[in-house]
């Protein structure tokens, strides 16, 4: 890997965005890295939640511009130069974004396609797209819509201005602030914590949150009361009941 550095702690695999040069400009390679790693993540039965994190100074600060500058419609077109993103809606373990410094652009909607973000007290998220005569494409016009609603959407969105964390999680963009100091251990505490559950209900619960974006109030719940009783299938469930009749810590196995 060259744009990206990535570790195991324990269940969590963490992804480190690593183009200092750049702020971490998200360009092609690195797409396709980032891509590969969660792939080989979420196949890892040793895995059961992700992290993915940039630097102090940038989580990312948007699509590499250089890379996009002289590119033509046609290129655009026929390479479908963000398509690899779409392939993170198939990661079915929880992804946590530890933002810190700039999310701008493609950053914020890469921390947008993850499951939710911590935040550090100096990170700051915008999608400046219009100012180089261009708008969100890799799914900010959708993903920063519904988690912020269309008022702030749009502003963000036409005047390209950039928000403070504070403004952010008053907004719901962000789950968690914390000082920059404890980003990554909190991220990595609240990844743990999630790894240590039954992976399968885990996954069920991601997918049972992610229908509320695809469908109907009607579709959603019935899409949950299925999930929910399937989750009666996993050994997790029986160990996770008969744990807490017998007073004692469950003990789960991750299948
Ligand atoms: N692409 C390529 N290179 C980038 C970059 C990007 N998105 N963002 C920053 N860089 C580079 C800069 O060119 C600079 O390189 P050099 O040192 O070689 O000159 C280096 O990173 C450091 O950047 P600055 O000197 O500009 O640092 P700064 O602290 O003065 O400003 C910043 C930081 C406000 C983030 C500023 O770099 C900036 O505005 N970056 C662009 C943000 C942006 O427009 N993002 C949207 C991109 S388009 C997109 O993302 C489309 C989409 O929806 C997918």
């Amino acid at each position: 890997m060259q744009t990206i550095l990535v570790e195991r702690r324990e269940r969590v695999g963490i992804i480190t965005l690593h183009r200092p040069k750049s702020l971490n400009a998200l360009n092609r390679q690195l797409a396709r890295e980032v891509i590969e790693t969660l792939k080989a993540f979420n196949a890892d039965d040793n895995i059961g939640a992700i992290v993915i994190t940039g630097s102090a100074r940038a989580f990312a600060a948007g699509a590499d511009i250089e890379e996009m500058a002289n590119l033509s419609y046609a290129e655009f077109y026929c390479d479908d130069i963000f398509a690899p993103w779409d392939a993170l809606r198939l990661i079915s373990k929880p992804i946590i974004a530890a933002v810190g410094g700039y999310a701008l652009g493609g950053g914020c909607e890469l921390a947008l396609m993850c499951d939710f973000i911590i935040a550090a007290e100096d990170a700051q998220f915008g999608q400046p797209e219009i100012k180089l005569g261009i708008l969100p494409g890799i799914g900010g016009s959708q993903r920063l819509t519904n988690a912020v609603g269309k008022a702030l959407a749009m502003d963000l969105i036409l005047t390209g201005r950039t928000i403070d964390v504070h403004e952010a999680k008053a907004a719901g963009l962000v789950a968690r602030v914390v000082p920059s100091k404890e980003l990554l251990q909190t991220a990595l505490e609240a990844a743990h914590t999630i790894a240590g559950y039954n992976s399968p209900a885990v996954r069920m619960a991601k997918e049972a949150v992610n229908v509320a974006f695809e469908t109907s109030l009607n579709e959603g719940i019935r899409h949950e009361r299925r999930l929910f009783q399937a989750a009666f299938a996993t050994e997790g469930q029986k160990e996770g009941m008969h744990a807490f009749i017998a007073k004692r810590a469950p003990v789960f196995r991750h299948r």
